[in-house]
C-alpha cells in the first residue's frame, strides 16, 4: 500500500509550498487537491454553467472525461487534454470554487478521483480533507495554520486581494467535509516559522512515524 502524507490547513497557511518539498525531500508524488477543485470551477465557468445550479455542475462531473497525468512527480489534471495552469488562478476561478466546493455530489466524485491518484504511488496530497475523508486511515497527518492577520499579509505580499475570513467560513462551515483537524495529526502553527522550518518539522515527524511503524 502506497504511503499518503496527507497535509490539511486553512487558506494562505503555506501548504503547496510546503507539501511541494516534503514531496521532493521523500521523491513521492504531489497533488494539490485544491487545484483539482479550482479545474473543475473553471471549466464551469468557460462551459457556462452556473456554480450556483447544483444540479448542472453535478452533470459536468457526469459528463467530464478528466483525465489526470504525473508530470515530473507532480499530478495534473487536464481538461480536454488541455492544463489550465494559469486560468485557475483568476478571481473569477476563485469566486467559484469556493461555491462548488460546498458541493456534496462534487465532493464525493473528487473523492474517487482523489483516491484514485494511489496509482502514482507514494503521495504528498494537500487540501482541506485529506486527512478527515480522502485517507482517513493514513498515519502521516498534519494540519497547517498561522493567525489570520499573517496569512492576510502573505496574500498580500503575492499580490492577491483575498478576503481570507470570509473563504475560512466557507471552509470550515458547510456542510459536508468542513475543513477540520483530523484525528491524529500534527497542527503545526507556523506563524514566524519559515518554509524550511515548515517543511523540516513535517520531513522530521514522517520520518519518526515511518521508524516507529517498523517495529
Ligand atoms: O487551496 P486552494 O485555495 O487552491 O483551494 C481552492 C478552494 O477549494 C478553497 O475554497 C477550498 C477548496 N478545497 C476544498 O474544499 N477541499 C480540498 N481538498 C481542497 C480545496
Amino acid at each position: 500500500m502506497p504511503i499518503v502524507i496527507a497535509i490539511d490547513g486553512t487558506s494562505a497557511s503555506g501548504k503547496s509550498t510546503t507539501a511541494r518539498r516534503v514531496a521532493k525531500h521523500f521523491g513521492y508524488t504531489y497533488i494539490d487537491t485544491g487545484a483539482m477543485y479550482r479545474t473543475l470551477a473553471w471549466h464551469c465557468l468557460v462551459r457556462q454553467t452556473d456554480p450556483h445550479d447544483e444540479k448542472a455542475v453535478t452533470a459536468v462531473c457526469r459528463k467530464w472525461k478528466s483525465s489526470l497525468v504525473n508530470v515530473d512527480h507532480q499530478v495534473r489534471m487536464l481538461v480536454e487534454g488541455y492544463y489550465p495552469e494559469k486560468e485557475i488562478r483568476t478571481s473569477e476561478a476563485s469566486a467559484a470554487v469556493a461555491i462548488i466546493a460546498a458541493n456534496t455530489k462534487v465532493r464525493d466524485w473528487m473523492k474517487t478521483l482523489q483516491q484514485s491518484c494511489l496509482q502514482f504511488g507514494d503521495l504528498v496530497m494537500e487540501g482541506r480533507d485529506i486527512g478527515t475523508a480522502i485517507f482517513p486511515d493514513t498515519d502521516f497527518k498534519f494540519y497547517l495554520d498561522a493567525p489570520l492577520a499573517e496569512r492576510s499579509k502573505r496574500r498580500w505580499a503575492d499580490g492577491v486581494q483575498e478576503d481570507l475570513a470570509k473563504r475560512d467560513h466557507s471552509d470550515s462551515q458547510r456542510a459536508s467535509n468542513p475543513l477540520m483537524i483530523a484525528l491524529g495529526a500534527m497542527v503545526i502553527n507556523n506563524a514566524g516559522l519559515t518554509i524550511e522550518q515548515t517543511s523540516q518539522l513535517i520531513i522530521d515527524e514522517v520520518h519518526r512515524r515511518l521508524e516507529a511503524r517498523r517495529y
